[in-house]
């Protein structure tokens, strides 16, 4: 089974998904919070593609229905309900039952190019949850029906990210050794093989990784330090989004 890294969607290339079960990573902050916003008890999380997007989808629906969130560097954005702290979707009082228009610089974007470059359902990844996307990937390979996997960084603005790229290698070591149990043997890709040496160097510096990035310092420099304190817990959740190409929302895993 194929099995690669893309370190941006700006590297992303016509048929690179072609038949792919794609994963979208964005640490900070945009998987990290679509994860918290549905364990939270949201309804669905809508991945838009810009600022206008979001407030036309909402337009017409109940004012109790739903809640824009997001960001735009990295700020609330103005007439908007919550920002892109995963801390703020933890209340479930506010979030519950909710379906949540969400716009993200980065993250969003490269969730919508991923289903659209795959034309399969897209696992929403981070650390909180790498285990759990780990096995739905396993389980999926497991039927056959996949060309292979790629893994889909959203970077940041057209450049590699650290702690994307870091979590990356960490949900590469753990699909070789899940697939390998289920009589799979992977080829890794250059990139893959390169993000497995990066984690396998850094593991046990998650929050160090998380802070020393770019974004990490920028996201340090406008206040959300708490926000790469909890990016950077691994496994806090046992749960898999999963977006259909309308909405994110929790994958059955009885199912
Ligand atoms: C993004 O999509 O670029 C990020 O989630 C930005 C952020 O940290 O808010």
């Amino acid at each position: 089974m194929k099995l690669d890294v893309l370190v941006a969607p700006a590297f992303l290339k016509e048929d690179d998904l072609t038949g792919c079960q794609c994963a979208v990573i964005d640490v900070l902050r945009a998987t990290s919070t679509i994860i918290t916003a549905l364990v939270s008890g949201a309804a669905a999380v809508h991945p838009c593609l810009d600022i206008a997007e979001a407030r036309r989808d909402v337009s017409g629906l109940g004012r109790e229905r739903y809640l824009l969130g997001g960001e735009d560097m990295g700020q609330h954005i103005p007439g908007f309900d919550m920002g892109n702290s995963p801390l703020e979707y933890m209340v479930e009082d506010v979030v519950a039952g909710k379906d949540i228009y969400f716009y993200t610089s980065n993250g969003t974007g490269a969730i919508r190019r991923a289903h659209a470059g795959s034309g399969k359902p897209v696992y929403i990844a981070a650390l909180l949850n790498l285990s759990a996307v780990s096995s739905a990937i396993v389980k999926a390979a497991s039927t056959g029906s996949l060309d292979g996997i790629v893994i889909l960084c959203a970077g940041r603005y057209g450049n590699p990210s650290a702690e994307d790229f870091f979590c990356a290698g960490l949900l590469v070591r753990k699909l070789i050794s899940g697939l390998r149990e289920s009589g799979i043997e992977t080829q890794p890709g250059d990139s893959a093989i390169i993000a497995a040496g990066f984690a396998t160097a850094r593991e046990g510096q998650r929050i160090d990784v998380l802070a020393s990035s770019d974004h990490g310092r920028f996201l340090r420099s406008i206040g959300f330090e708490s926000d790469l304190e909890f990016a950077s817990e691994l496994d806090f959740y046992d749960a898999v989004p999963i977006f259909d190409g309308e909405r994110v929302a929790l994958l059955d895993r009885a199912s």
